[in-house]
């Protein structure tokens, strides 16, 4: 199936449970500490400048951007956790919002779990990694900010979190950068391989 990825719309900003889309059409969702890079990821792969809005005060909304893409799928900016700064009713809202998300969602065909490779698994990564685990969600790793590290490092660092415990056998570890487009195809061909 050939996609538009020209024709893209932000069809909602959900905030609260009772905003998330249950319209049947397949999901793909992109999960991630705060600053981490979710939304940098997406207008890389979707070739676009600003179509998701990169945050200069992460961790401001908890909100889970739904893009409709050509009318048949969508890929959804989920609000980015960790951020210290947050108030105990913010993460309290983070969480609900979340819960609601993946509690029996299953119009989700894969979550792009990102993960900064220079800073590693942090323990809210871990949480999630855990959770798409148990709840067998189908995911791959995208290993941010690869435009960091020198080749060395980046060899090293990726090495590294594609043998982390915590990240299932065979669950591709895609070492990707907003900054020079590293793996912005892979990125993409898995997204659009899961929802066609
Ligand atoms: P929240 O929406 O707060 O959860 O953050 P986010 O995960 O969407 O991160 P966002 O895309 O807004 O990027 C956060 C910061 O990291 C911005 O200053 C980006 O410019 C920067 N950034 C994102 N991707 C890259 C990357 O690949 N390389 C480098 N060097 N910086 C990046
Ligand atoms: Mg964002």
């Amino acid at each position: 199936m050939a996609v538009n990825l020209q024709n893209i719309t932000l069809k909602m900003s959900a905030g609260y449970p009772d905003q998330l889309i249950r319209d049947g059409l397949p999901q793909v969702a992109f999960s991630g500490r705060s600053n981490v890079g979710k939304s940098s990821l997406l207008n890389t792969i979707l070739g676009r400048k600003s179509l998701a809005r990169v945050s200069g005060t992460p961790g401001k909304t908890v909100t889970a951007n739904y893009y409709l893409v050509d009318r048949s799928f969508y890929l959804v900016d989920l609000p980015g956790y960790g951020f210290a700064r947050r108030s105990d009713e913010e993460k309290q809202k983070w969480s609900d919002l979340m819960e609601a998300y993946f509690h029996e969602n299953e119009a989700l065909r894969l979550v792009v779990q990102l993960i900064d490779l220079k800073v590693g698994p942090t323990p809210d990564d871990d949480t999630m990694l855990q959770w798409f685990f148990d709840t067998r969600t189908p995911y791959l790793v995208a290993a941010t900010k690869a435009d960091k590290l020198n080749a060395t490092e980046l060899k090293r660092r990726h090495k590294e979190l594609s043998e982390d415990q915590m990240i299932v056998e065979g669950i591709p570890v895609i070492a990707f950068s907003s900054l020079n487009g590293t793996g912005k195809e892979d990125v993409l061909r898995a997204v659009l391989r899961a929802v066609t």
